[in-house]
């Protein structure tokens, strides 16, 4: 397997998971890392919240040894401040600093953070170079390609963002406009790596082995970068890695598979978070697990009841019972 280095950090060119607040935590990066993921990112983390250290947001920073390489994605919409809570997050040893200039939803981009910093590229410049000023590990931002149809500006982004320092640029081929709507287009990707000499990252609606490869093909990026559709599908990493290596479509999983992982995210969300804050949680990531199997409708719905590990590994039983 090729790799790609981010800084001084190496990391393998298949493909990494994206960032996701409130589904991708520890648990869930664990299983897809085991499964191949090259590199993963954390949840967004607040810069505000980590410097009035609010204990929650101390909690998305620890992250597992076994994840390396990964960073820790911060947002914030003030340069000083964004730089003291990268200081903080250098306690919890990330590999990478990522920085957050992507994310569409209103309490992100309402208050000037997130995808806000794509319409005022000087303030997401002076993020950056604040970043990059007060941490000695690699520093990547996260885009999109602009705020909207009208103002699509990811290659003057990322070429003001290499010129502050910043160590490679991960982009997601849809406008702030857009939110997750429409297609991702691989078009502006490929305009922001011919146009800086850091690494790019690609993202946006990379759902198989076949989309991941047109994504390298089509954009010439040096990492493809997969969210979604690794819900309940952390095997799509696995399948990834093989189609690049030798050209070989792996067979999905087989229930056994499904639920075996099904259970084991379970068990490592209670270990990290205790089990009433993992198990708000687990309802969601279990529905995922279950898509698509028979009698999904049905088991569903068990889903949103489930209050206990035990719950978790009782359903597992039942379904392997009825398969
Ligand atoms: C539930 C959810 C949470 C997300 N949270 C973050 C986040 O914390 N930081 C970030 O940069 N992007 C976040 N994103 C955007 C994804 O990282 C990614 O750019 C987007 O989903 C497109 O990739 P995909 O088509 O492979 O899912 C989130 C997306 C989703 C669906």
């Amino acid at each position: 397997m090729r790799t790609i280095k981010i800084g001084s950090v190496i990391i393998e060119q298949s493909a990494a998971l994206a960032p996701m607040a409130s589904v991708a935590d520890r648990a869930y990066r664990l299983i897809c890392k085991e499964q191949g993921a090259a590199y993963m990112v954390s949840e967004m983390i607040s810069a505000k919240g980590l410097c009035y250290s609010d204990r929650k947001t101390e909690e998305l920073c620890t992250v597992d040894d076994r994840e390396r390489p990964y960073a820790l994605q911060l947002f914030g919409e003030e340069p000083q401040f964004c730089a003291e809570a990268a200081k903080k997050l250098m306690t919890f040893g990330p590999d990478i600093i990522d920085i957050n200039m992507g994310c569409p939803v209103p309490k992100i981009a309402g208050n000037g953070s997130g995808s806000a910093l794509m319409r005022e590229p000087d303030r997401a410049f002076a993020i950056a170079e604040a970043v990059v000023n007060a941490v000695d590990v690699p520093v990547t931002a996260k885009i999109r390609a602009g705020w909207d149809e009208y103002s699509i500006n990811a290659v003057q982004i990322a070429k003001g963002l290499e010129n502050v320092g910043i160590a490679a640029v991960a982009v997601h081929g849809r406008t702030k406009k857009q939110m997750y709507h429409g297609c991702s287009d691989n078009g502006i990707i490929k305009q922001v790596k011919a146009a800086v000499n850091i690494p790019v990252i690609g993202n946006g609606d990379v759902n198989s082995p076949e989309a991941a490869k047109r994504m390298y093909d089509e954009t010439g990026c040096d990492l493809v970068m997969i969210g979604r559709a690794s819900y309940g599908d952390p095997w799509i990493f696995r399948r990834v890695r093989e189609y690049l290596d030798t050209g070989v479509i792996l067979p999905p999983p087989t229930l056994e598979e499904r639920l075996d992982a099904m259970v084991r995210q379970a068990e490592l969300a209670v270990s990290f978070k205790g089990e009433r804050m993992a198990m708000a949680e687990a309802r969601r990531q279990c529905a995922f697990y279950l898509h698509g199997i028979k009698g999904a409708a049905g088991y569903r719905g068990r889903c949103s009841t489930l209050t206990s590990l035990d719950d978790v590994k009782h359903l597992a039983d039942e379904i392997r019972t009825n398969a």
